[in-house]
């Protein structure tokens, strides 16, 4: 049986992003419910309108992909207590052009993770209100991770059993919503 697409993004362009690693995480946790595929982002150029009567190549990839997904799994770090440029260009991209947004209809669970207290709480709050305008269907709940030393091992494995079942209890309720609306997966059956 196939497994829904899940496009994983990282809102951090960092080469030892603490967001990758839960994302990693994350991803393994869902293993044998979903079909994670890492959808980059630190390669889209700066968003331009000018730009949208000719996509330039990375965002037709970047688009195609989307588009090939069930549901978006989106991992975020906070910026100056929002969310990061890198994140919100991938974010406006997938909105444009007027008539080919990306999002609409696609679940979406959004988390994230920082060393501060708080875990990237405003950060995903700003996100779930630009997501929720621009038509994604948001699983319910909240996801701040306050990021330790040794939480995720080598292995992408948390090491800290009650987080572990915490995010555990996330990736289940999300992979049972999107087997229920799985918008790519009914587009490819219709075809
Ligand atoms: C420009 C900038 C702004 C930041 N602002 C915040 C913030 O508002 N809240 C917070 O918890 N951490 C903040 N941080 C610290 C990040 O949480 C930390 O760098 C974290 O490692 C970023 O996630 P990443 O490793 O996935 O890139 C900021 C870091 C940078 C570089």
């Amino acid at each position: 049986m196939t497994k829904p697409v899940i496009a994983v993004i990282v809102g951090s362009n960092r080469r030892d992003s603490l967001n990758r690693k839960l994302a990693q995480a994350l991803v393994k946790l869902g293993a044998d419910k979903l079909d994670a595929r890492l959808v980059r982002i630190d390669d889209l150029p700066m968003f331009n309108q000018d730009l949208e009567g000719s996509l330039p190549p990375g965002v037709v990839r970047y688009k195609n992909e989307l588009a090939r997904s069930d549901g978006v799994l989106i991992v975020t770090p906070e910026h100056d207590r929002s969310i990061p440029a890198v994140l919100k260009n991938a974010v406006d991209w997938g909105a444009r052009p007027y008539g080919k947004n990306s999002w609409a209809g696609k679940p979406t669970f959004i988390t994230g993770t920082s060393p501060g207290a708080i875990g990237s709480a405003i950060a995903q709050q700003h996100l779930r209100a630009v997501m929720v305008s621009l038509g994604t269907i948001l699983l319910g709940g909240e996801a701040y991770i306050t990021f330790k030393p040794n939480l995720i091992d080598d292995q992408s494995n948390i090491s800290d059993e009650s987080t572990r079942a915490f995010l555990q209890g996330f990736i289940d309720r999300f992979a049972q919503l999107v087997a229920r609306l799985a918008p790519a997966e009914a587009a490819r059956s219709a075809a």
